[in-house]
């Protein structure tokens, strides 16, 4: 694998292999590398000749700037990790790099950008927009691959291929979770041994409600009601759990709509333990 740290040189690198008649595989990361993201580079090594991977913690798309100063690093390690799951070229630029100057660009997407994870986290899906629009222009690749645990930046990132004709196509890699449910994160480096054995809550509470409305006898509404409820009893300040539809992001809370089409919807939730944020979801097929 070779590291390469500014846009010149990965342009340049990135040409001779798309001359040679290469095809891509682009893997965008913040680092603190998991079993998600490595699962995501094996996929990719799978369907393209060459695995391009980028480590770049966006620091636009932060609106809490001591989530930004607490965000997990391990550099030596993520190098190392992604050497031996297939990674080709890793593009690793830092801050000036990517933003050598005050960036004026505002990126606004419309509705999808001001709910959930958009209303909580006001300016975050205008700078993963901002970062992954030029990553998109840097890499030039023919497949970008993502995670379906952050649901609403697939839903986010996909308008933006479509509205601003980017050829790539865009696969999504499913969840990784550790056995007892828990979707894996970045952030879970930051847990406490409690914080770990109260966080695969969020998986099970959600799982619960699925099977409950499967069953079909309680109002979806009480379900995520009493679902949020034994969330805070754990501890959880939990800030939605809720169903959507997974292109739009709108609520959606008819049961016979979602039972029509079951893989259009999903449970969505955000909770905070001391101080942690989790994001996390599950498809509504039964
Ligand atoms: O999902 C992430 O790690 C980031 O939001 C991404 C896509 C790398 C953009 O900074």
């Amino acid at each position: 694998m070779i590291t390469v740290k500014s846009i010149h040189e990965i342009r340049e690198i990135l040409i001779s292999h798309r001359r040679a008649g290469r095809t891509f595989g682009f893997v965008p990361t913040m680092g603190a590398l998991h079993e998600g993201h490595i699962s995501l580079i094996r996929q990719a090594s799978q369907q393209s000749d060459l695995v391009v991977g980028s480590i770049f913690v966006n620091p636009r798309q932060f609106n809490n700037s001591q989530d930004f100063d607490l965000y997990p690093k391990s550099e030596e390690q993520d190098i190392a990790m992604l050497e031996q799951s297939g990674c080709n070229v890793l593009f690793l630029p830092d801050v000036t790099e990517m933003y050598p100057k005050r960036v004026g660009l505002t990126i606004q997407m419309g509705s999808i950008d001001q709910v959930l994870e958009g209303s909580h986290r006001p300016g975050h899906f205008s700078g993963v927009a901002l970062v992954v629009i030029k990553l998109l222009n840097i890499i030039q690749p023919d497949v970008l691959w993502l995670g379906q645990k952050d649901l609403q930046q697939v839903a986010v990132v996909s308008q933006i291929i479509q509205e601003l004709s980017f050829p790539v196509r865009l696969e999504i890699g499913a969840t990784v979770r550790e056995a007892d449910g828990l979707a894996m994160s970045s952030r879970n480096r930051r847990f406490s041994r409690e914080d770990r054995q109260l966080a695969p809550a969020l998986f099970q509470e959600m799982t619960k409600i699925k099977d409950l409305l499967h069953k079909g006898q309680t109002p979806l509404q009480n379900l995520l009601e009493q679902g949020k409820a034994n969330l805070e009893v754990k501890g959880f300040k939990t800030e939605y759990l809720t169903a959507v539809h997974k292109d739009t992001f709108e609520t959606v809370l008819n049961v016979k709509l979602i039972k029509a089409d079951p893989y259009s919807y999903h449970l969505c939730v955000a909770a905070e333990i001391n101080g942690i944020r989790l994001i996390d979801n599950i498809s509504l097929i039964p």
